[in-house]
């Protein structure tokens, strides 16, 4: 008897790897949360050999019997890991075997690990992006919701941080909403990159079996096959565009939670934090604290390292499939989780905002805010600009602007489509919430 029982290569041994090793090399702890995806997986990988004549129902029946018992129990939480269950993988079809040794012996017909954990990636991937896609378009349909009822509030529009013109509440609030949407444009691509089915590669160079990669491909829902074999069981660009729709998702995000810390400042005062959606002190009695929207600001960062840790896996990576590639999984799926609790935080911080017209109508009332309308007021009465704009300047220097008119007709004349004025506001927020109503079309998973 080899040493390496329970090993999928058991044949090729006398000893067992050492348990130090075993612990090292394993990636159980994390990719057994890709059990769904490689039982389904592998009962579109038997129905292919059945399509192709290298199973007959019989045998194909005992596999799918065997492979729904290990699924049960798997999600039941009655399976029993191995220590020698060095991935998801070995767990699935060790199980399988000790259910039926026939049905084991004869899954893994035509396919090598390298395609199967490609296979399993990318319908994680599948399900990841367009679970994300969803969550995006959630998140800024509640953005615009809060827009659309802030339309006509008036608040002072910055840059470099210094108050610069006047917008509304609404704007401001669906100039966070817009990028989300890019977002979900980004997780579909995201979906479409990962939408190709990898088995029949084999470990990198097919099979000498006749497969019928056309019938899994099908039986999972996937659109195109992948093409060149080496490529297949080497390929990570679908799960660095995900994480990469992820990073730019999370920087949005912390763009968001920054705006929202400045305005729950008493410096700012713009908005009040509901006690649902804010923390204390332990030793500051008066402090309310902005936890969550800095959360949603630092976290951005864990997408751009994990794109980082996984490129650089890749870099220099040599053809085909290489065990590194086995370190994909730990930056793939904090990024998608990450992304997703921060959407969702998000999106409950966002729908909760108590904003103090109070304090948004003092700030308004700043004169400042209106220099460029007195300037542009000059050059409306034949004066060219260079020269309102030194004129406008002398009078705020020498002390005192008196401003031409107040927030209401100065948004009142920013005629742009998509601006600031709440008409406008109104009409954008309403086409946000159609959009993200309709995305994604339903996606497969
Ligand atoms: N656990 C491995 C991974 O995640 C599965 C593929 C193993 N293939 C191999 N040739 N050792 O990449």
């Amino acid at each position: 008897m080899s040493g390496a029982e329970g090993k999928l290569y058991a044949g090729r041994f006398r000893e067992g790897l050492l348990p130090e090793l075993e612990r090292f090399a394993s990636s159980l702890e994390l990719d057994r949360r890709l059990a769904p995806h490689d039982v389904a997986g592998s009962i579109a990988h038997a129905r292919g050999l059945r399509a192709a004549g290298l199973l007959t129902p019989g045998q194909l029946a005992a596999i799918e019997r065997g492979l729904r018992r290990v699924e049960e129990e798997l999600e039941s939480g009655r399976f029993r890991f191995r220590a020698t269950d060095e991935d998801i993988h070995t767990a699935v079809e060790r199980r399988l075997s000790e259910l039926d040794p026939e049905a084991g012996a004869r899954l893994h017909t035509g396919r090598s690990r390298n395609d199967q954990v490609a296979l399993d990636l990318r319908l994680f991937c599948r399900l990841a992006a367009s679970r994300l896609a969803r969550r995006a378009a959630e998140a800024a349909d509640a953005l615009a919701g809060r827009a659309a009822e802030l339309a006509d509030v008036p608040m002072p529009g910055y840059t470099h941080l210094q108050r610069a013109q006047p917008v509304t509440v609404g704007h401001h609030l669906l100039a966070h909403a817009e990028p989300l949407l890019r977002d979900g444009v980004r997780f579909r691509h995201a979906y479409e990159a990962a939408d190709q089915m990898p088995l029949g590669s084999g470990a990198l160079a097919g099979s000498t079996l006749p497969l019928v990669r056309e019938a899994v491909a099908r039986e999972l829902g996937f659109e195109r096959l992948t093409r060149n074999s080496m490529d297949a069981v080497s390929d990570r660009d679908f799960a660095l565009d995900l994480i990469h729709a992820c990073c730019l998702c999370g920087l949005h995000l912390s763009r968001l939670g920054e705006d929202l810390v400045l305005w729950a400042s008493a410096e700012f005062a713009f908005v009040r934090l509901p006690d649902r959606v804010a923390t204390g002190s332990s030793l500051m009695p008066q402090k309310k604290n902005p936890d969550v929207a800095e959360l949603i600001r630092g976290r951005s960062g864990r997408a751009l390292g994990a794109y980082v840790a996984l490129a650089t896996v890749l870099k220099g990576l040599p053809l085909t499939y290489d065990r590194d590639l086995q370190e994909d999984k730990s930056p793939l799926f904090a990024a998608v989780d990450n992304a997703e609790a921060c959407l969702e935080a998000a999106q409950l911080l966002v729908g909760e905002l108590e904003f103090d017209r109070g304090r948004l109508a003092e700030a308004v009332a700043d004169p400042g805010l209106y220099a460029t309308d007195a300037a542009e007021q000059l050059v409306a009465q034949g004066m060219p600009f260079r020269q309102a704009h030194r004129e406008v300047a002398r009078q705020v220097r020498e002390g005192g602007l008196a401003a031409p008119w107040g927030a209401e007709r100065s948004l009142q004349l920013r005629r742009l489509e998509a601006g600031p004025r709440s008409g406008e506001v109104r009409r954008e927020a309403a086409r946000l919430r159609r959009w993200a109503e309709g995305h994604p079309p339903a996606l497969a998973s």
